[in-house]
């Protein structure tokens, strides 16, 4: 019954009897609406991160078009409003030093419009996580439709991921087994469509995320961009929107700590990017949940990998979809997850997940068959990492897993770019790569440099990988044995900065260490003569950034957006190894 609903929101702003409400009502109709369409309906803000910036997201109107549609048939009022969008392609130095700039444009354009619920449009990597953690600090009911991943790519009769393909390709152009008429025609075919990444990147693993959180519809991350499914989807959502309004059901209903493990837990059965730790621990406390990154390894060392996609596996996210899609993952996995956790249908994940179905073993694998018994990242600590670091494990070298070798010092991204390709690069297979001041501050921005690329002299060699180790993120379609995230990060004076050339490395990742090995007290020598670089903004977004952004095993919010009241971040000395 009508009386039973709930008061909305937006009648605040239409329904009083003040000069103000009139201004409001007015405005509406200057859109050209007759008054009919503000009266007791939810009025229902669709978030677009639509953008020609971003290739990604250049389909999300017409996925709003579908929202609307859902919307007046569910008897709500749709009105389509922007936010800034991160396009992972162009933006400079890294959209990660916008992904909290993005998520305050979400919350305040919510908390400050005449809204009852929301309907978030996101695809490309941080628009996702900008998104939900917005939404979760705005906490009006809120429901998430992805973009979905682009069509495989293709060069020939060769089917070819987005990132991961195409970084391997560029290797064989720069050691001249592929020419530049071969290379245009990748350029041509590796993106074919509108969509995010088509490979378990980034953005695949946090739209994947989100519908394992409970914020999508069953099914709506892995359908295809040009897929019409996804108009349904969008349409259907639409409709879900205006019934979660008059349910009140909010992202603070949904977004608790049973869905976070569930997120975790999908994450390492996807094989998930690395940097989905980043985004949940960040999401985690807009809502006041203290997650820890050693939660991150207890549930992987307990969730089997089974999305054969790459950059761990074989397939892309097309075929992905068409074996079942997260679903029929998710469906795999239940056991691990908490089944009766609430999502924005009503429903709890296991009544979702009921009549999901997998239609092909090899791309997503029984939980009795994994293609790994372990999840897919895994979390170091050691006295380089005192407050832990990450590998993907599943797209890392066996050989490499356990390895000891002397380490070659870049001190910054500059200096790598300009001596990888060097013939006289003094680097054996058995090196550690080590890159530092690529962290949060350090870049600043926390950039997805980590995947040092192979130097020349090695891949002449026939050399496919090496231990990379840096402080920076790496890009979800990347593959390697490559050590991220190192906190504290060198820039702040973490261990990563004494490191010189020269010095032993240890990583043993069974162990889940990663040490410098040096005599007794040397560390503590060298730390004491740290002096930190001035920083690189004075003004502006810039400035904020770096006078507030935290750590990457604290998620790289400001520490002025997380939830108050959420605990407080481990204090230890920076530096000094526990
Ligand atoms: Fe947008 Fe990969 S570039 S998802």
């Amino acid at each position: 019954m009508a009386t039973d609903r709930p008061k909305l929101r937006s009648q605040g702003w239409f329904a009083q009897p003040t000069y103000e409400s009139l201004t409001h009502r007015a405005a509406i109709r200057a859109e050209g609406f007759t008054p009919e369409v503000f009266q007791n309906r939810p009025v229902i803000g669709i978030c677009n991160s639509w953008s020609e910036l971003n290739h990604c997201n250049l389909h999300l109107r017409t996925v709003a078009e579908a929202v609307k549609r859902g919307v007046w048939a569910a008897g709500g009022f749709p009105l389509e409003f922007p936010t800034i969008s991160l396009g992972e392609i162009y933006m400079k130095p890294t959209t990660m030093l916008y992904r909290n700039l993005m998520a305050m444009d979400v919350e305040e354009s919510i908390r400050a419009n005449p809204l009852d619920g929301v309907v978030l449009l996101c695809g490309c990597d941080k628009t996702t996580p900008a998104q939900i953690m917005g939404a979760a600090s705005a906490d009006l009911p809120a429901i998430m439709v992805t973009g979905g991943p682009q069509l495989n790519g293709r060069w020939g009769d060769k089917e070819i991921g987005a990132g991961t393909d195409g970084r391997k390709l560029y290797d064989l152009y720069r050691t001249g087994r592929i020419d530049d008429e071969q290379l245009c025609e990748i350029e041509g075919g590796i993106y074919r469509s509108a969509g995010h990444c088509n490979v378990m990147g980034t953005a695949s693993t946090m739209t994947s995320l989100a519908e394992a959180l409970g914020m999508t519809l069953p099914g709506c991350a892995s359908i295809p961009a040009p897929d019409s499914r996804r108009q349904a989807m969008a349409e259907q959502s639409g409709r879900r929107i205006v019934e979660a309004v008059w349910e009140d059901l909010r992202p603070s209903r949904i977004l608790t700590r049973a869905a976070l493990e569930n997120a975790i837990t999908v994450d390492m059965a996807l094989g998930g990017s690395t940097n989905a730790v980043v985004h949940l621990i960040a999401i985690a406390g807009r809502l006041g949940i203290d997650l820890k990154l050693a939660e991150f390894d207890v549930i992987s060392r307990r969730t089997p990998f089974l999305a054969n996609v790459k950059p761990s596996g074989q397939y892309l996210m097309e075929d992905f979809f068409y074996a079942g899609g997260l679903p029929a993952l998710m469906k795999e996995i239940l056991p691990l997850l908490h089944g009766g956790a609430l999502t924005i249908t009503g429903k709890t994940v296991a009544e979702n997940v009921t009549t999901a179905v997998c239609h092909n073993r090899e791309v997503i694998r029984a939980a009795s068959h994994p293609l790994h018994p372990e999840g897919g990242t895994v979390v170091l600590h050691g006295n380089l990492a005192p407050h832990g670091a990450v590998l993907k494990q599943t797209a890392a070298s066996a050989h490499l897993l356990q390895h000891r070798g002397k380490a070659y010092v870049f001190e910054d991204y500059q200096q790598m770019r300009a001596q990888i390709d060097s013939d006289d690069l003094p680097v054996e297979a058995g090196t550690v790569l080590v890159m530092k001041n690529c962290g949060p501050k350090g870049a600043p921005g926390f950039p997805e440099w980590g995947h040092i690329p192979m130097p020349r002299v090695l891949l002449n060699r026939g050399v496919a990988d090496m231990v990379r180790i840096s402080d920076a993120r790496m890009s979800g379609t990347s593959f390697g044995t490559v050590v991220l995230h190192m906190a504290p990060e060198s820039a702040i004076g973490g261990p990563l900065a004494v490191v010189e050339t020269g010095d032993e490395i240890s990583l043993d990742v069974a162990a889940r260490r990663v040490e410098l090995c040096v005599p007794a007290g040397e560390m503590e020598r060298r730390l004491a003569a740290f002096r930190p670089a001035p920083p690189k903004y004075q003004r502006g977004y810039g400035k904020l950034f770096l006078d507030h952004i935290m750590q990457a095993d604290q998620g790289c919010d400001f520490d002025f957006l997380r939830a108050v009241g959420t605990p407080a971040v481990d204090p230890a000395a920076v530096g000094t190894p526990k």
